[in-house]
């Protein structure tokens, strides 16, 4: 059945053994933890995923943005951008949705076709002729904890496959996500443009990507 076929597991390595120290003068190691592997499930998400999903961007937002925005813009983005409706609604008609999966949804990935009409005003689109098929990574994301263990990078070349390839890849990065735009340009992107993202408590500068 399609919600239980897997893309892929792959092993996230976490930390090895970590030592536990006393604190004050006289330092003596307490504990030593010998945390093991822990094997991450890539699968297409269903809609019983959608509330996993929303706890994954409900955390990954608050970590990575407290710093830059409001409790209300990142309340407003997630009210608007991952509602149940909206959700659901991506999980069916995406180009690929993915979930990272381990005892619970740690991750996720969206990609949708590019629609024609966004390409008169984003610049990364614009270098995508009309008979081209483009696709546009909506979303990334992954719990603050399983970052930097190779999951964004399956997630991303397991998405791509599932959508079935296409002649060029395009996303958006909040302008101070040094973090994310270093893992992309990694990947591959290029930065093209910037524009504005105009919501109702306040805005976000975005830069524009391509992967051709
Ligand atoms: C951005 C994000 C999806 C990346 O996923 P990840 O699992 O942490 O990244 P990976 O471990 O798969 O890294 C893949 C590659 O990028 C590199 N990379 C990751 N973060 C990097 C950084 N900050 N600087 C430089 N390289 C980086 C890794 O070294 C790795 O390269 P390698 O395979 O050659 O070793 C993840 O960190 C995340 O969810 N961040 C918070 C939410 C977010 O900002 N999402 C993007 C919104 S547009």
């Amino acid at each position: 059945m399609l919600a239980w076929e897997i893309y892929g597991i792959i092993t996230a390595e976490f930390f090895g053994p970590v030592q536990v120290w006393n604190a004050g003068k006289g330092r003596k190691m307490v504990a030593e933890l010998n945390l093991e592997s822990v094997r991450v499930k890539i699968r297409p998400a269903v809609m019983a995923d959608v509330p996993g999903i929303q706890r994954v961007a409900d955390l990954a937002w608050s970590s990575t943005f407290a710093d830059r925005f409001s409790p209300e813009l990142i309340a407003e983005v997630l009210a608007n951008y991952y509602s149940w409706a909206r959700l659901a609604d991506d999980v069916q008609k995406a180009a690929a949705f993915l979930v990272a999966e381990a005892d619970e949804i740690v991750g996720y990935c969206h990609f949708r076709w590019s629609s024609s009409s966004a390409s008169q005003v984003a610049p990364a689109k614009q270098l995508v002729s009309a008979n081209q098929r483009a696709l546009e990574l909506s979303r990334l994301y992954l719990l603050p904890a399983w970052q930097g263990h190779g999951i964004g990078r399956e997630l991303f070349q397991k998405g791509l496959e599932r959508a079935g390839g296409a002649c060029a890849v395009t996303l958006t990065v909040e302008k101070g996500n040094w973090r994310a735009r270093r893992f992309y340009e990694k990947l591959g992107f290029k930065p093209v443009g910037e524009r504005i993202w105009t919501l109702g408590t306040g805005s976000i500068e975005l830069v524009e990507y391509i992967l051709l």
